[in-house]
């Protein structure tokens, strides 16, 4: 064998065999799947909030199915003040609920802080209705006072018609600590749509 193949097999043996130093690429036992396990399996134990807020009952219906789906902790967003049923006239400007979603983004309702081990939580299915395209804002107050930094947040509306785009971009700019997850239009889901989607999330569902 000549000088040259000698050093052209040497360079070959060396490269694939990754012999004489550490092998940064060396290829390892599917870290890929592994991760993805592991990211499943905590999803499957994760303990549920689901928290929500409700004018006229449809997002409540909507959150205690969620809820029953997983054995999750289901939780009210109550306004320290009631919005009163002229809230229904979306026509009206002079309504609180007009006033609050037109006002400063500041805007901070009031809201009844009974929610015991926020901390406790894996994941939070957050559900309101929307108002004139938006999360109501007594939703912004219960994102304000409990810590959910880190955790991951799905949010879910009912509304008329409009989608969840806007709202769910708001909230994630103005709350860009949270893990958000893409949520969706709940209204008129029946129960095996509501389990793909809790599923789609890597939620375990009874
Ligand atoms: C003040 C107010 C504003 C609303 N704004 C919208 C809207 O912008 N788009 C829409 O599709 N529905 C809108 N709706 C309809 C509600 O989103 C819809 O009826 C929702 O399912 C009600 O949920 P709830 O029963 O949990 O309060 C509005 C309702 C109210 C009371």
């Amino acid at each position: 064998m000549n000088l040259k193949l000698s050093l052209f097999l040497f360079c070959f043996m060396a490269v694939f065999t990754g012999c004489g130093k550490d092998q940064p690429y060396a290829p390892q036992e599917n870290p890929q799947e592994d991760s993805q396990e592991e990211a499943q399996t905590q999803v499957k134990d994760a303990k549920v909030l689901v928290a929500f807020f409700s004018f006229t009952g449809t997002t409540k219906s909507a959150a205690t199915k969620l809820a029953g789906l997983n054995d999750g902790t289901l939780y009210l967003i109550e306004p320290e003040t009631p919005y009163g049923s002229e809230n229904s006239n979306h026509y009206d400007k002079s309504t609180r609920a007009y006033q609050e979603q037109y006002g400063p983004a500041s805007v901070r309702p009031a809201i009844k802080k009974t929610l015991k081990d926020a901390d406790g939580c894996d994941i939070v299915l957050l559900g309101f209705p929307v108002w004139y395209g938006k999360a109501p804002r007594v939703v912004f107050s219960f994102l304000d006072s409990y810590s959910f930094k880190g955790k991951t947040v799905v949010p879910f509306i009912t509304s008329g018609s409009t989608g969840i785009s806007s709202a769910a971009s708001e909230l994630k700019s103005a709350y860009p600590d949270l893990s958000w997850k893409t949520g969706d239009r709940l209204n008129d889901k029946s129960t095996e749509q509501l389990k793909s989607w809790l599923e789609s999330l890597g939620i375990k569902v009874k």
